[in-house]
């Protein structure tokens, strides 16, 4: 990691000129309506955050019981979750419970598993999170516009037996486009986005659930790591802390990775199990990572090292219900080929079963193909019956990184020396890149997969798979 400076680190320039630089503050948190029965409820409607220093407004937000990030949900593993979507909007909307394998008729997705709600409507969720980790939720319905508005929180689901900790913090990573008087713009359609690398802001924050800002000398922090942006990859770094990885999109390693840093696509977490390394009267650090430069997105001051004691080395978490593969023999393959955006040399493609020119694609606002075809295609990119292994090589042939996120399972990358990577829910590639990724298609239904870069989902990248019964 090009890190320029040593802790305590100073804040550096700005990303651009217009680029706020972010603090420690949670945003604040409206509660929810009063309730007619005793059924949890994640109200979607307008609000108000602090985003910004008190120089500033308060932003209007769209966000669940009005505040962002909506509820933190926390389960113990083997609970059920049940939360109905009070749809308080101007648009209709639903919830997608991201990295959860739920049942199918749970998943969220607007004309495929369920009908969008529209507004003064209601859908109750009720399901049991097989896996514990580190999840979110998320509007699953114009998402670009509903995400960007504050249309998400995170759902905990806590292991049987946690590791042992001082504090388990949560640490939400958004990235606002805010006008000079803290709004949000509402420049949600720029076609220039959807061809390039999406709508990126210019305030990068970090929300932390619980809002810590002191901590003592060799305190042990569990860091649940959660990119919500609609498009940014963040690159984010530990200072005055030391540890490792310890999950990814919310499954255990079976080895945690130790490092200071990590880098998030859209849609990706990482848990982290570090210590506090800084001197007291220093401070830890988490920062954001641009090109040579880094940002300061939370500070904790340290103080005297307490009664906490060295817990030696971070074990690894205990595992979840769904193994790594043992074997990958007779994978059904469904090969999958990305085209288009800017720079991207596109000619045509496949729109509602029509071949269109680039710049009729342009006009549908499609620019981003999947084998040919911008958006959801009629058929599914494969369809097995429940059970098989299913292999996606998938060749990234635009100029830009995407992140593919699949639903209903987790995936292992056949990495260059035939192994699997860890589980994932969501793998970043990079322009150029063709990237392997299997899993057993264990869970029945439709499911989509497509870029978590909200706006190249929009413009045309994504498809489907069955799993039959
Ligand atoms: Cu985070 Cu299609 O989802
Ligand atoms: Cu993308």
């Amino acid at each position: 990691m090009a890190t320029k400076q040593e802790s305590p680190m100073t804040v550096g320039p700005v990303i651009d000129r217009r680029m706020f630089l972010a603090g420690a503050t949670a945003f604040a948190m409206a509660s929810g309506p009063a309730r007619a029965d005793s059924t949890p409820q994640l109200v979607a409607r307008p609000g108000k955050a602090r985003l910004l220093s008190t120089d500033y407004p308060e932003t209007p937000i769209w966000g669940y019981n009005g505040g962002v990030p909506g509820p933190e949900l926390r389960l113990k593993q083997g609970e059920r979750l049940v939360q109905r979507l009070v749809n308080n909007l101007p648009q209709a909307s639903s919830v997608h419970w991201h990295g959860v394998r739920v049942p199918n008729a749970m998943d969220g997705v607007p004309g495929m598993t369920q009908d969008a709600v529209p507004p003064g409507g209601q859908f109750t969720y009720d399901f049991t999170p097989p896996d514990a980790g580190t999840f979110w939720y998320h509007s699953h319905n114009q998402s670009t516009e509903q995400i960007a508005r504050g249309l998400y929180g995170l759902l905990i689901v806590e292991e049987i037996d946690p590791p042992e900790v001082d504090h388990d913090i949560s640490v939400v990573l958004d990235d606002w486009r805010l006008s000079e008087t803290g709004a949000i713009t509402e420049d949600f359609d720029r076609m220039h986005d959807w061809t390039h690398a999406g709508r990126i802001g210019n305030f990068t924050k970090a929300a932390l659930l619980p809002q810590v800002s002191r901590l003592r000398r060799n305190e042990r922090l569990r860091l649940r790591l959660v990119n919500v942006a609609v498009d940014r990859i963040m690159v984010i770094g530990l200072h005055g802390m030391a540890g490792a990885i310890v999950a990814l999109d919310g499954m255990p390693l079976r080895v945690p990775e130790r490092t200071d840093h990590v880098i998030l696509g859209p849609a990706q977490r990482a848990d982290f199990i570090v210590d506090v390394t800084a001197e007291e009267g220093e401070q830890a650090l988490l920062a954001i990572h641009e090109r040579d430069e880094a940002f300061v997105l939370s500070h904790f001051d340290v103080g005297a090292s307490g009664q906490s004691v060295s817990r030696g080395p971070i074990a690894p978490l205990p595992p979840n219900p769904l193994a790594p593969l043992a074997t990958t023999q007779g994978a059904q393959m469904a090969r999958l080929v990305m085209e288009g955006g800017a720079m991207g040399g596109l000619r045509q493609g496949i729109w509602k079963g029509e071949v269109l020119s680039v710049r009729d694609l342009v006009a549908e606002g499609q620019i981003w193909t999947f084998n040919g075809v911008a958006g959801l295609p009629e058929t599914p990119l494969i369809e097995v019956p429940v059970g098989e292994i299913v292999e996606v090589p998938m060749q990234n042939d635009t100029a830009f990184p995407h992140a593919m996120h699949l639903h209903g399972h987790h995936f292992q990358e056949r990495l260059a020396d035939g192994s699997l990577g860890p589980l994932r829910d969501t793998i970043l590639m990079d322009r150029g890149e063709t990237r392997s990724i299997v899993f057993r298609a264990d869970n029945p239904g439709d499911w989509l997969l497509h870029c978590h870069m909200l706006s190249h989902q929009k413009a045309g990248m994504k498809t489907w798979i069955r799993v039959t019964t």
